[in-house]
């Protein structure tokens, strides 16, 4: 009896570490009884084919999922004819409506010669093909240097540098903060130079996990033990015409690396082959930090910023170039009244000074969507003014209305230091002082500094501990 007590403990056991291993693998697996009911179903396939457990477990799979009339169910398939399949590509449709689309590896289970039922190990292509197939419709560029507008030395310079990467297939390098037009000036080049009527594809490298943009970039190759299909990649697709890589720095430090030998060779292996396919791809990356940080900071790879900097384009961010503001803004009023059929001519004086000081961290999209935005709350005024700017807007400015003048912060220094304090205690003193201040007339009410401080209370909390700003004084003079 103890026995018995034992192994019943064991196999429980042993039963419980399956399915906690189930659950972790990075593949589906569903397996089902002889009569085609399910018995197994980890997490992965449940996540693959958007089901429940409940859903699905003691069910006949025909009653859950469907097929389309010339495809047949693999497990169904495996437990009429007994055969093994490996790496058939399925897609059938969940019990919402849901496409999905997998590669499965799908056995017959035999017990003393007997079939007792099958298991199907299933890999999620679904993402992968949407992607491909997303890109596919996305060829089609729409700039070109004409719709670069600006008038600074800054900018000009700029396009001036562009063009000129316009009459060799060189890697370009694109860095500027976001929305100064690095799409752009990307598109631009492709459709300025002789690729024009090729492909252009833009793949953003940050949006995507690591296999899955290596698949994406790469394709893959029809395999036993990858388990996946033919992919043609997105290289493969630029062939001929420009791959605009966006947010460089954000690509994985290995897939950095075999982008540089897909560089260097000139040929691309898609993931799974054992053959170099050559390729005629310009590649075009951006990035919106300096490359040096990107370096210093293991974002980049420096032989890589090496090969992909032959032709490196700096953008300025705009509030570098404020000259390019006031024909920017006509360019976008322009263009809405063309959209909204309006007729807005102008800023009022009041906006047009504070857009010159605005800090413009959004940059030229900032601005475009500002004027978008108010025009979309104007009747049939002719001027902007600067109640029709949307609220965020505002209420930067007015914080940055409300902070000391620099030129008063300067005169201090100026007038009272003799620079010998490091800056992180004169910074100290600084944040002290100013926090025992907003503490003082908000009569200690933590919450209502923290929201003033723009901080957490919690993160207040940390710094009057830290600063050693003490409550019970909380009368004395800031
Ligand atoms: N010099 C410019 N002239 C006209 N429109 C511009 C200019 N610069 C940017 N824009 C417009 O601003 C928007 C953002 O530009 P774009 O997408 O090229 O920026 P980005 O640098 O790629 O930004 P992100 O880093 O966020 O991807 C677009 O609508 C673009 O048309
Ligand atoms: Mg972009």
């Amino acid at each position: 009896m103890e026995n018995t007590n034992k192994a019943i403990h064991y196999l429980q056991y042993i039963n419980g570490m399956y399915k906690r291993i189930l659950d972790k693998i990075d593949v589906g697996v569903h397996a089902v009884d002889e009569t085609g009911k399910t018995i197994i179903y980890n997490k992965k396939m449940m996540q693959m084919e958007s089901m429940d457990i409940q859903d699905v477990i003691n069910k006949n799979l025909l009653d859950v999922f469907m097929f389309k009339d010339d495809q047949s169910s693999t497990l169904v398939k495996a437990l009429q004819d007994g055969n093994e399949t490996s790496n058939v590509k399925q897609t059938y449709f969940n019990n919402k409506g849901h496409e999905i689309t997998t590669i499965n590896n799908t056995i017959p289970i035999y017990h003393d010669d007997k079939l007792q039922g099958a298991v199907e190990i299933a890999k999620d292509v679904t993402k992968l093909e949407r992607l491909l197939k997303e890109n596919l419709n996305n060829k089609g560029t729409r700039f070109t240097f004409d719709n670069i507008i600006g008038k600074s030395q800054t900018i000009l310079d700029v396009i001036e540098g562009a063009k000129r990467a316009t009459r060799t297939s060189s890697y370009v390098l694109i860095v500027g903060e976001t929305g100064t037009g690095k799409e752009l000036f990307a598109q631009s080049i492709h459709n300025g130079s002789n690729r024009l009527s090729a492909p252009f594809i833009s793949q953003n490298c940050a949006a995507l996990p690591d296999n899955l943009i290596e698949s994406l970039l790469f394709g893959t190759k029809r395999g036993a033990f990858t388990g996946a299909v033919d992919t043609i990649g997105l290289f493969e697709q630029a062939n001929g015409g420009t791959l605009l890589l966006d947010e460089i720095n954000s690509l994985n430090l290995n897939l950095q690396a075999k982008l540089l030998r897909v560089l260097q060779e000139k040929t691309i292996r898609r993931v799974g082959d054992t053959k170099d396919t050559p390729i005629d791809v310009r590649v075009i990356a951006n990035m919106n930090e300096d490359p040096i940080d990107a370096i210093a900071n293991n974002r980049l790879r420096k032989d890589l910023y090496y090969r992909l900097g032959v032709v490196t384009i700096f953008i300025p961010p705009l509030r570098e170039r404020i000259e390019d503001i006031p024909i920017l803004i006509e360019h976008f009023i322009e263009k809405y009244n063309e959209r909204f059929n309006m007729n807005v001519m102008r800023l009022s004086e009041e906006v047009r000074q504070s857009f010159f000081e605005y800090d413009w961290h959004g940059n030229v999209r900032e601005l475009e969507h500002i004027i978008e935005a108010a025009m979309n709350i104007m009747m049939d005024e002719e001027v902007i003014r600067y109640n029709h700017l949307p609220y965020h807007y505002r209420s930067k400015m007015q914080i940055k209305e409300r902070m000391i003048p620099l030129s008063t912060v300067d005169t201090f220094i100026t007038e009272n230091s003799d620079a010998a304090v490091p800056l992180k205690d004169q910074m100290e003193l600084f944040e002290k002082s100013y926090i025992k201040y907003v503490l003082n007339k908000n009569n200690f009410n933590i919450s209502r500094s923290a929201n003033l401080l723009g901080l957490s209370r919690q993160s207040l909390q940390y710094r009057m501990k830290k600063l050693k700003i003490d409550t019970k004084n909380r009368f004395e003079d800031a």
